[in-house]
C-alpha cells in the first residue's frame, strides 16, 4: 500500500498511478465501530469514471459464517428494499443515490456485528465491491461494594466489583495495600455481552475494617479507567474499656465519672452498667456510656461492670473502685512524681554536659603550649583526670581523643606500662592502650609539617629503639590494614611485639 502510493506523490509516472485508482473504485471504511443500542454509519461510494458509466443496482450483503445475506438493495426503477428487516426502518440507505450507498443502522444489536460487502453492478466495468467490518462494542456498567463479613481467620470475599454487559469483557482489577487476593468470574450474557465479577478475598481481621481498596475498570469503550473506591466493613464485637477512675475517689467527692468506651463494627451504642453485687447504687446516675457519681459514698466502693452490645456480640469489662476516706495528696501522686523526676533528670544532664565541656577545654589548654616546645624532652603529661564522676571520665576521654587533631595516645605513661607489662592488659583499659595504627601515616607526616615527625621520632628513639622498627612496620601495616577494624589492627601489632 505505502509503496504503491509513494510513486503517485513523488514521481510523475501517471499511468501507473491511474491504474491503481481504477482498481479502487469503491471506497469504504475498512472497519467501523459501533456501540450497542446506538446508530452506526457504514460509508460506501463508487467513483464515477466517466459519463458513460451506469449503475444498474446497489446491494449491501452481510457475510455471516460464510453465508451471504442481502441487507439492503437499491434499484434505479424499483427503489430501495431491505430484505433482512423488511419494515423495521432500523437499517436504511443514508441517501437516495446510486453512487453513494452509505448505510445507516439504528439501535445497534450485538448480532449486527459482521462483515458487510457494498456491491455495485455497473456498466461497462461490471461488478465492483468493497467490504467493511462492523464491530459492535458495549460500554459496561460498573459498580463496587463492600461485603459485610464478620471478622474471622478464614479467607473470604470482602468486596465485589461488577462490570456488567461489556463487549469485549472489561478488565477489572483491585488496587489494594492489603494482603488479599482477587477472583474473577465471567458471565456470557445472551445478547453477546459479558459481565465480569471480581471479588476481593481477604482474611477479615478487624484491622482491615474501614480500609479502602479501589476497583479499576478498563474498557475500550471507556475514555478512561473508571475507579470505584470501597471501604471494607469487617464486623466485630465491641472492645470495651472503662476510663475515668483516677484512684482518688474519696468520700463526698462529687465529680467522679466513669466512661465506658467501646470500639466495634457496627459502633456499639447499647451500654448497660451494673455492679458485681447487683444493681447500681442510688448515688450513681447513668447516661449511656457515662456513669456519674453525684456524691461519693461507700455504696460505690464496689466493682462496676459495663456491657457494650452491637450486632456481633456483647462484651463486658469491669472496674474496681476503692473509696478512700480522705483525698490522696495530688502533688505526691504519680503524675507529680513523674514530672519531678523529669525535671531532676534534665538538671542532672545539664550539669553533666557543662562538666564535660569544661574538662575538654582544660585538656586542650594543657596540650596547646607543649606543641610549640620542640627543644625540650617530651614533657607531655596526660591531663589530670577530670574532676567528674568516674562514669563520665572514659566518655570524656574517648570523645576528646577523637576530636583532637593531634594523635598522642602513645605518649601516655600508662600506655607504656601496658606495652611492657602488656600481658595483663584487660578490656577495661582498652581506650588507653596505644594504637599503633594511630601513628601518623606518611601522608599525615607530610601535612603535619616539620615539627610533628621530628618530635615523635626523637621521642620514640629515646624510649626504646624497637619502637622505631615497630613504628615503621606498624605504619606500613596500617596502610595495608586501613580497612580492618581498629581492634584487629591493635591485636596484630601487639602479637608481633610480644
Ligand atoms: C476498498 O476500500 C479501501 C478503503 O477505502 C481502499 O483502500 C481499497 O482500495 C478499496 N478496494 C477496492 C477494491 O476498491
Ligand atoms: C490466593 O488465592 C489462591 C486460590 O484461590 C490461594 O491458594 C492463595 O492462598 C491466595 N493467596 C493469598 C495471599 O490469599
Ligand atoms: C464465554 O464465552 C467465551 C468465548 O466468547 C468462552 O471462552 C467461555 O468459555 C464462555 N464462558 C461461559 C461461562 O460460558
Ligand atoms: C472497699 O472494698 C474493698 C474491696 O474491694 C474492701 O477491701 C474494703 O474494705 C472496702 N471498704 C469499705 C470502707 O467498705
Amino acid at each position: 500500500m505505502g509503496s504503491a502510493r509513494r510513486p503517485c506523490a513523488w514521481a510523475s509516472l501517471l499511468w501507473g498511478c491511474l491504474s491503481v485508482v481504477l482498481a479502487q473504485q469503491v471506497t469504504v471504511k475498512h472497519e467501523v465501530t459501533g456501540y450497542l443500542g446506538k446508530r452506526v454509519v457504514l460509508p460506501c461510494n463508487i467513483a464515477v469514471t466517466g459519463p458513460e458509466m451506469k449503475v444498474s443496482q446497489v446491494t449491501w450483503v452481510k457475510e455471516v459464517g460464510g453465508r451471504r445475506q442481502n441487507v439492503a438493495v437499491h434499484h434505479p426503477t424499483h427503489g430501495q428494499s431491505y430484505p433482512m428487516e423488511k419494515n423495521s426502518r432500523r437499517i436504511r440507505f443514508a441517501v437516495n443515490s446510486l453512487t453513494d450507498a452509505t448505510l445507516v443502522i439504528e439501535h445497534l444489536l450485538m448480532s449486527d456485528e459482521g462483515t458487510y460487502s457494498c456491491e455495485f453492478a455497473t456498466y461497462p466495468n461490471g461488478n465492483e465491491l468493497n467490504t467493511t467490518n462492523l464491530i459492535v462494542l458495549a460500554k459496561p456498567t460498573s459498580s463496587a461494594e463492600a461485603m459485610e463479613v464478620k471478622s474471622s481467620n478464614v479467607e473470604q470475599p470482602v468486596a465485589v466489583c461488577t462490570s456488567a454487559n461489556g463487549k469485549p469483557p472489561a478488565r477489572v482489577t483491585w488496587q489494594s495495600k492489603l494482603n488479599g487476593n482477587s477472583s474473577i468470574k465471567q458471565i456470557n450474557n445472551s445478547d453477546g455481552t459479558v459481565t465480569v465479577i471480581n471479588r476481593y478475598n481477604l482474611i477479615p481481621t478487624k484491622e482491615a475494617n474501614e480500609q479502602q481498596i479501589i476497583c479499576l475498570v478498563e474498557h475500550v469503550a471507556l475514555p478512561q479507567t473508571e475507579s470505584f473506591p470501597v471501604q471494607l466493613s469487617i464486623l466485630y464485637a465491641p472492645e470495651v474499656a472503662i476510663d475515668g477512675y483516677d484512684g482518688n475517689w474519696y468520700l463526698t467527692r462529687n465529680d467522679a465519672t466513669l466512661v465506658c468506651s467501646a470500639r466495634g463494627n457496627p459502633t456499639p451504642i447499647d451500654f448497660s452498667w451494673t455492679t458485681s453485687n447487683g444493681p447500681l447504687p442510688k448515688s450513681v446516675e447513668v447516661q449511656g456510656q457515662r456513669l456519674f457519681v453525684k456524691k461519693v459514698d461507700y455504696s460505690v466502693n464496689t466493682t462496676f461492670i459495663c456491657q457494650a452490645t452491637n450486632r456481633v456480640g456483647q462484651v463486658s469489662t469491669q472496674q474496681i473502685i476503692l473509696v478512700r476516706e480522705k483525698p490522696k495528696l495530688v502533688g505526691a501522686g504519680t503524675t507529680g512524681g513523674i514530672i519531678g523526676g523529669l525535671i531532676a533528670t534534665i538538671v542532672a544532664l545539664a550539669v553533666l554536659a557543662t562538666g564535660i565541656l569544661i574538662c575538654r577545654q582544660q585538656q586542650k589548654n594543657r596540650m596547646d603550649p607543649e606543641e610549640d616546645d620542640l627543644e625540650g624532652p617530651p614533657a607531655y603529661k596526660p591531663p589530670p583526670p577530670c574532676q567528674l564522676s568516674e562514669e563520665t571520665e572514659p566518655v570524656a576521654n574517648a570523645a576528646g581523643a577523637e576530636s583532637l587533631p593531634f594523635k598522642a595516645p602513645y605518649f601516655e605513661s600508662n600506655a607504656t606500662d601496658n606495652l611492657f607489662g602488656g600481658v595483663g592488659t584487660t578490656a577495661t583499659t582498652k581506650e588507653e592502650v596505644p594504637r599503633y595504627h594511630e601513628l601518623p601515616t606518611l601522608e599525615e607526616r607530610e601535612t603535619a609539617g616539620e615539627a610533628g615527625p621530628s618530635l615523635e621520632d626523637e621521642y620514640l628513639d629515646q624510649i626504646n629503639p624497637i619502637y622505631d622498627a615497630l613504628s615503621f612496620a606498624a605504619t606500613e601495616e596500617d596502610e595495608a590494614l586501613t580497612s580492618l577494624p581498629t581492634d584487629k589492627a591493635f591485636v596484630m601489632s601487639r602479637a608481633m611485639y610480644v
